[in-house]
Formats: C-alpha cells, structure tokens, sequence
C-alpha cells in the first residue's frame, strides 16, 4: 500500500468554497477572509452566516439571521425531562451526540434533498447546541435549567444558560472570539464524518451527530479536555518542564501540541495564547505560564530529540483560557462542538447541494485486504463441533 495514503493525508476528495488553510504560513481562511479579521471585526453570528452562505450579510440580513438562531434557541421541553433521567456523570460529548439525533425525532419533514429545509437544521442545531451543553451542565449538577435569553447574543447567551449569570462585556467577547475561531478548519475528522454521512443521502442531524462522534476523539477535539487534566497533573509552573520531558521520554504525546496540517504556529493558537495571557493577569491564575512551560519545553525537546518542528495547535491555550473562564474541563470539547457545527452544517450543505466539483457522490475508499486467505474457492467453513 502506497504509505501517503494511510490517514488520506494530502489526497483532495472534494473541491471547497468554504475554508482553506496554508498550513505553512499558518494562515487560516473562512469563504476568503482571514480568520484574524474575523475574530477583530466580526461576531459568531455573523461568521456562522458567512459560512452558511457565500459572502458576509447586509446589515438586514445578519438582523435577520440573527432573529432566526434566537427563536431557534429552545430545546424540545420533553427532551429536557429525558436529560433529568441521564445518569448524571454521563460524558458531556455522549449526551451532546445523543441529543443531537434525538432532534431529528422532533421533526417530520428533515428535508434530505430539500436545500431550504437543511438551512433551517443548520440554524437549528447552532442554536440549539448551546442550549443542550447548557442545560446539562445545570441538570448533571442539580440546578435548574436556564431558558435562553433573547435578549442576549449567541455567546452571551449561552454563558449565561451554564452558569446563571450574565457575562461581563469583555468576557462575552472572550467567548465570541474563541467561537469564531473554531468554527471551520477545511476537511478535519469531524467535518469529513459528516460530508461523509450527507454524501449517503441521511439528514443533517444524523451527519453532525457523527461529526461529534469523530470530534470527541482525543486526536481531534478531546484534545482540550486532554490539555487541562495535563494542567492540572502538573500544577504549578515549576513542575512543569520536568514532567513534559518525562512523558516524551516515555514516548508519550504531549497534548495541545502538533497539527497534521500547520507546519508552522497555527494562526488560532496565537489568538487563543494572547486571550489566556489576558485572563491570567486578571484571575492570578498560573494555567497560562503553565502552559507556555509545556510549549517552550515540548518544541526545545522535539528539536533535540528527533529534529521535529513542532507547534501549538488550537487546543493547547483554549483549555487554560476555559477554565479560567469557569468552564468545567469536561465542557471544552462540547464548546468546540458548539461552534464547529456552524463548519460542519455549512459542509452538509456544500456537500449535498453545492458542490463545484467533483460531482457528489457517495464516499467509497478503498483498503487492501492483508487477511487470511486460503486460494481461489474460499476457507472451508468447519462445524463448530470441529474446530479447535
Ligand atoms: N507530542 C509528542 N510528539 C509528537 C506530538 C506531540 N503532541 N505530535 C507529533 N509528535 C511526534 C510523533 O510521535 C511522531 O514522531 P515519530 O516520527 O518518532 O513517530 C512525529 O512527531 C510526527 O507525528 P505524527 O503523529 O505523524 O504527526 P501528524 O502530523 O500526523 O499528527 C497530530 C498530528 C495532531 C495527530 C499529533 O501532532 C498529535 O497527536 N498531537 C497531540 C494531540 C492533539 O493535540 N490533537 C489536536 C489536534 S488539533
């Protein structure tokens, strides 16, 4: 088997109009904007609307679109009585993922073919996402839930539904900020699971239920939560360097570290780095020079070790930056989830609908098979009574 294939690094499956990343300037586009413009100028409603459609809206049609994710805000109340008979140390990404494809139950019409119908899902599932992480967060620790706030933005919004209490100006911006960075980032795990579910005909709940599945994986967006129990193994910025040395001396990876596509510091890490500062001066807290130990020590030590280059990836200072924004660790991979569905529902659609080339068709790889073989005719199948 050709080895560049293993993983599909650098095979193109599809032609994209929504993200694009060059990897080794460090440089990260949503629709052609740079996302370092984006998280200065614009909002999470506003880059969900670029990614959902083809351009930033009119001042009329962000108004509108925003309305739209308001009223879409509300969770099913049945299903908040079903959330209240969980077992209450249920993984937050499990429940996430059930609640998702549970939606789909609330709908009769979910529009596999149907362009409009799917654009409604996207609003539905960006708004309504919050609203499920929310509100178990509130029933897994015996408060009551927190109904969404119209008055509120997507972020503010949604701090408010987990901890009861509405955000100051600066950290409503904080939280926007690190929504609008994860939203896309082109053909991830995630995003492929779910052009590859949409490309079978399914509907968009089904689709982004298993992007959540592949993003949960500590590979890919578990990576976070990973990063704050290394934070908190380590405590204080003294042990910091010996304990990363001992961990890649044991072979291990380092969490929050390395991209399969930036070969350079990734443009979100930065952003992500000068927030954690930010928040560490105000709190006193030590989990951002914590963290700047692990890189500076986890990139000396890859150089000398193996000759790698290695850098930051989104994870490593958004997990400091959540938690010291409260934000329980469990809860960092489900944040990521809750903004990355604006990418995933904006490549559901692309997938079905709009895609310039090639033609959609089903996803279909290949694998060579290395299993047992026993010549032309097949292995003699033995009654179980005769094998050994
Ligand atoms: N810590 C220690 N070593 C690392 C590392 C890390 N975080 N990331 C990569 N390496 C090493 C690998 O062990 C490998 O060494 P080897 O050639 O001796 O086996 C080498 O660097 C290349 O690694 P590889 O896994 O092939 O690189 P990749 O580009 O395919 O991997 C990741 C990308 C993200 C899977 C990988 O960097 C990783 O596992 N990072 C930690 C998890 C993480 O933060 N994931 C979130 C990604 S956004």
């Amino acid at each position: 088997m050709d080895t560049k294939n293993i993983g599909l690094r650098d095979i193109e499956v599809a032609d994209t109009k929504i993200s694009d990343i060059d990897g080794e300037r460090g440089k990260l586009i949503y629709r052609g904007y740079d996302i370092l413009d984006l998280t200065k100028n614009s909002t999470f409603e506003e880059t969900s609307y670029l990614l959902l459609n083809d351009d930033l809206p009119t001042r009329t049609e962000l108004e509108e679109f925003k309305q739209r994710l308001i009223d879409a805000r509300d969770m099913p109340r049945q299903m908040q009585s079903n959330m209240r008979n969980w077992r209450k140390n249920a993984d937050p990404m499990v429940m996430l993922q059930a609640f998702v494809v549970a939606l789909a139950g609330y709908y009769d019409d979910k529009g596999e073919n149907d362009e409009q119908i799917n654009y409604q899902s996207a609003i539905n599932l960006i708004s309504k996402m919050p609203t499920i992480v929310a509100s178990w967060e509130r029933v897994r620790t015996g408060k009551d839930i927190v109904d969404p706030d119209p008055r509120l933005s997507h972020a503010a919004n949604f701090l408010n539904m987990l901890v009861g209490e509405k955000p100051d100006a600066e950290t409503e911006r904080i939280f926007d900020i690190c929504l609008i960075l994860h939203a896309d980032h082109t053909f991830n795990a995630s995003t492929f699971a779910a052009r590859e579910v949409a490309s079978t005909g399914a509907h968009m709940y089904s689709a982004v239920s298993a992007a959540i599945g592949a993003l949960s994986g500590p590979l890919h967006g578990g990576a976070n939560h990973e990063v704050m129990k290394m934070l908190l193994e380590i405590k204080s910025v003294d042990n910091a360097e010996s304990w990363v040395k001992e961990r890649l001396n044991r072979g291990e990876k380092i969490m929050g570290m390395g991209h399969a596509v930036y070969k350079t510091y990734d443009p979100r890490a930065q952003v992500l780095k000068e927030l954690s500062k930010r928040l560490a001066k105000k709190t006193g807290q030590p989990w951002y020079d914590i963290t700047e130990v692990v890189e500076e020590t986890t990139i000396r030590e890859m150089k000398k070790q193996k000759g790698i280059d290695i850098y930051p990836n989104v994870d490593l200072y958004s997990a400091s930056l959540y938690y010291m924004l409260k934000i329980p660790p469990d809860l960092n991979t489900p944040i990521f989830a809750i903004s990355r569905v604006a990418g995933w529902t904006s490549h559901v659609i692309e997938e079905k609908f709009a895609r310039a080339a090639p033609k959609p068709v089903l996803y279909r790889p290949k694998a060579t098979y290395v299993g047992k073989y026993c010549g032309p005719q097949g292995c003699e199948y033995k009654p179980i009574e005769l094998r050994q």
